[in-house]
């Protein structure tokens, strides 16, 4: 609900749980007053002391008045150069040559519903789901208007923020920084957790006290990365899964972005995060209008489990395009593992037979199918079938796949080029490159420029001819490299500097076009794994590809990680060989079935190398997959324990909404002789039912299984793990 006191110019936003609020001052600076545990309709800007401060200068109106200085006040989005020090949200330079920006409220607008952004990707709701208030502050000198969006997901505790800024000079304004967000805390006891990593170790999950100065995340690989997301968190010191208040924010961007945390000389602190200022530069005509990416924030008053199931509720319904929401989605096998680059038409066909016969539904072509791709240093480009490799093409080999009863999926990475392709040949200007500077490869490959409307054309023209020639279900657009060299020829040198934006634009671009086009495809986003695992590229591919490691192992740090903010069934997440192709290390079958199927489920190996009882096991599997489906894609999330604290196991568990179903998964770690014995306490159940465990014994109630817990049972050898469904009586 929002709430607005028109007289006192006080806008307060409420949720579920959270208050967030803020006020026009007598000089018409607004002031973030508050966000937090809820709070009944009241003036909160009391909380704000102002005091004189010498080197806080005083604006201009403030007179004599040496108390009032923005340098010490909570700014809902901070200026720069006319008086606070702390990181700017926005920062432009004039015809002049002037960096200083000075924003003063104007008026606000309110909606019913969510506000959109053209071009970006977006939470959505309609009327009755979310609410909508425009905040307009305006530099009167420089004749910039910026317009604060906030739409308000009640039921979620969910506000998303966006911010459009308009140039209503006559002349151009060059936009040097445009943050989505800035969050003032009149406190800095507070914790900063962020997830970090590299790749095949994505999101693992960082926590550490506020420091005096600026402590940041960011990416200026022109993707989100593998090695920091764009979602980060402040919490209490001593906030935990259950307790304390936590602040999540997630950004909606795939691309360079930066959250920067200051805490300040007198003891604040500020959160600002948006798109990344290094080598961001945009010209704004006049009349011109920039639109910085969404942010979405989540406050919980009871730690993180509850800020994260909110988050998964939210995204699921409000984020994701899925075209199997509501419905069960296919178990899939993916031949990537099992074959790389080397492979048949009948070796394919092969493996999805096997699969077939154990329950599997959908069969995934990874890399290596086009053009002259026998190893990844030609082909990208190239998006026709290599009909040495696949005689008679798609047309030839869908057909076998689905007479197994199977759907077919295909992999593309759009994006790149090999200098060994027609493409190349073809355009070799169509790369990021920077004039007289040879540019760098990636994985042997160079980049497309992707901010380009005509290379995005012909791109999709190639794919579009590949959808057409079969019956395809499933994409996997991947993408195997940072940029570096970004420069386009199609620019001028004064505007190189929105050439990153318009690459993410770009991508966004062709990605709703798929979308459009092809709504019954179900798109699975890859960067090398989970280099551009965020919200913005989730609206257009609901499930990504969590990591190149398959390690079950390694899977429960990164799992973990990414659920902080990201649903289970978003987290694309295989069984797959062993020794593992990545680290080498032997888990049991069940241990990479039961950490898999809390995601998005499949297999990805040779399944035709499996003995008969790793087929009769694997055929298990599945069927359980698809018995708990609701649970584990639906049910409610509960970290019971964290890999990075207790190596003795690993557990986690999905509560049905009416808490009458639960299932509880157990990862082990390495044995020792002799050890310890230990309860589990479950969470989320109903206190007052009484729950059959896995079908059989004498229930349990529920208060005693989360209060007292669940008797780990004693399980020899390394990485043992079990589930436990529990069903209310
Ligand atoms: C990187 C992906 O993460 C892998 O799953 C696989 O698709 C390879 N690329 C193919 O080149």
């Amino acid at each position: 609900m929002i709430v607005l006191d028109q007289e006192n110019k006080i806008f307060t936003l409420h949720t579920l749980n959270t208050t967030y609020q803020m006020k026009a001052d007598q000089y018409n600076v607004l002031l973030h007053t508050y966000y937090g545990t809820k709070i009944d309709n009241c003036d909160l800007s009391g909380l704000i002391q102002c005091g004189g401060r010498s080197f806080s200068p005083n604006p201009n109106e403030a007179g004599s008045n040496r108390d009032y200085s923005l340098d010490i006040m909570p700014q809902e989005y901070s200026t720069c150069g006319v008086g606070d020090f702390r990181v700017p949200s926005i920062e432009f330079e004039l015809p002049e040559g002037s960096h200083t920006a000075d924003l003063r409220y104007e008026s606000y607008r309110l909606e019913k519903g969510k506000y959109a952004l053209e071009g970006l990707p977006a939470f959505f709701g309609i009327e009755d789901e979310a609410e909508t208030l425009v905040v307009y502050l305006k530099d009167s000198a420089a004749q910039v208007l910026v317009e604060l969006y906030y739409s308000v997901f009640e039921t979620f505790d969910l506000i998303t923020r966006a911010v459009r800024v308009v140039n209503q000079g006559s002349e151009p304004v060059r936009l040097c920084r445009c943050a989505s967000l800035c969050l003032d805390f009149l406190r800095s006891d507070l914790d900063m957790i962020t997830f970090n990593g590299h790749h095949l170790m994505e999101r693992c999950l960082d926590r550490g006290p506020l420091r005096s100065g600026i402590q940041s995340v960011g990416s200026v690989r022109g993707t989100s990365s593998h090695q920091h997301n764009p979602f980060v968190m402040l919490c209490d010191r001593d906030a935990d899964e259950d307790t304390g208040i936590c602040y999540g924010v997630m950004l909606l961007y795939s691309g360079n972005f930066e959250a920067a945390v200051e805490c300040s000389q007198y003891e604040n602190s500020r959160l600002v995060m948006g798109i990344h200022p290094y080598h961001f530069c945009w010209t704004l005509e006049a009349g011109g209008v920039f639109t910085a990416p969404e942010a979405a924030m989540v406050c919980s008053p009871n730690g993180f489990g509850q800020m994260s199931r909110q988050y998964h509720r939210a995204i699921c319904e409000h984020l994701l395009r899925d075209p199997y929401h509501g419905k069960y989605k296919p178990v899939l096998v993916n031949n990537w593992e099992a074959t790389y680059f080397d492979f048949t038409a009948d070796r394919l066909v092969d493996i999805a037979r096997e699969a077939a016969a154990l329950g599997i539904e959908l069969f995934v072509m990874d890399d290596g199918w086009f053009g002259t791709r026998n190893d990844d240093n030609s082909g990208l480009g190239d998006w026709k079938v290599n009909l040495e490799k696949l005689p008679g093409g798609l047309e030839a080999l869908v057909p076998r796949i689905r007479e197994l009863g199977m759907k077919f999926g295909i992999w593309i990475e759009p994006e790149m080029v090999n200098e060994d392709s027609d493409l190349y040949r073809a355009h070799p200007d169509w790369v990021l490159q920077v004039p007289g500077r040879a540019p760098s490869r990636g994985r042997g490959q160079l980049v497309l420029d992707f901010s380009r409307r005509d290379v995005r054309d012909y791109i999709y023209d190639q794919i579009r001819a590949v959808l057409m020639s079969a019956d395809i279900s499933y994409i996997k657009w991947d993408m195997n490299r940072s940029l570096t060299d970004v420069w386009s020829a199609s620019l001028p040198a004064g505007r190189q500097g929105e050439v990153y934006h318009r690459y993410v634009l770009g991508v966004y671009d062709l990605l709703e076009r798929l979308h459009c086009d092809y709504p019954h495809i179900l798109i699975e986003g890859c960067c090398g794994g989970g280099g551009r695992f965020d919200g913005g590229m989730l609206y257009y591919t609901p499930q990504i590809w969590c990591s190149d490691d398959t390690d079950a192992i390694d899977r429960l740090h990164i799992q973990y990680g990414t659920s902080f903010c990201y649903p289970v069934c978003t987290m694309g997440a295989h069984v797959s060989a062993v020794p593992n192709e990545q680290n080498g290390r032997i888990t049991p079958l069940k241990t990479r079935g039961i950490t898999a199927m809390s995601g998005a489920f499949g297999y990805e190996m040779d399944l035709g190398k499996c003995t008969a009882e790793e087929k009769t096991e694997i055929r298990c599997q599945v069927e359980q997959y698809k018995t708990y489906y609701d649970l584990l894609h639906h049910g409610d999330y509960y970290r019971l324990t964290s890999p990075l604290k207790d190596s003795s196991y690993t557990a986690w568990e999905q509560v049905s909404p009416d808490q009458r179903e639960a299932l509880v998964n157990v990862i082990l770690g390495t044995t020792h002789a002799a050890p310890p014995f230990r309860c589990l306490r479950l969470k989320g159940l109903n206190p007052a039912f009484q729950y059959q465990i896995n079908g059989t014994g004498s229930p349990q109630s529920g208060e005693v299984l989360m209060k007292a817990g669940y008797p780990v049972p004693q399980i020899q050898g390394d990485y043992p793990a079990f589930q436990i469904y529990l069903k209310a009586m």
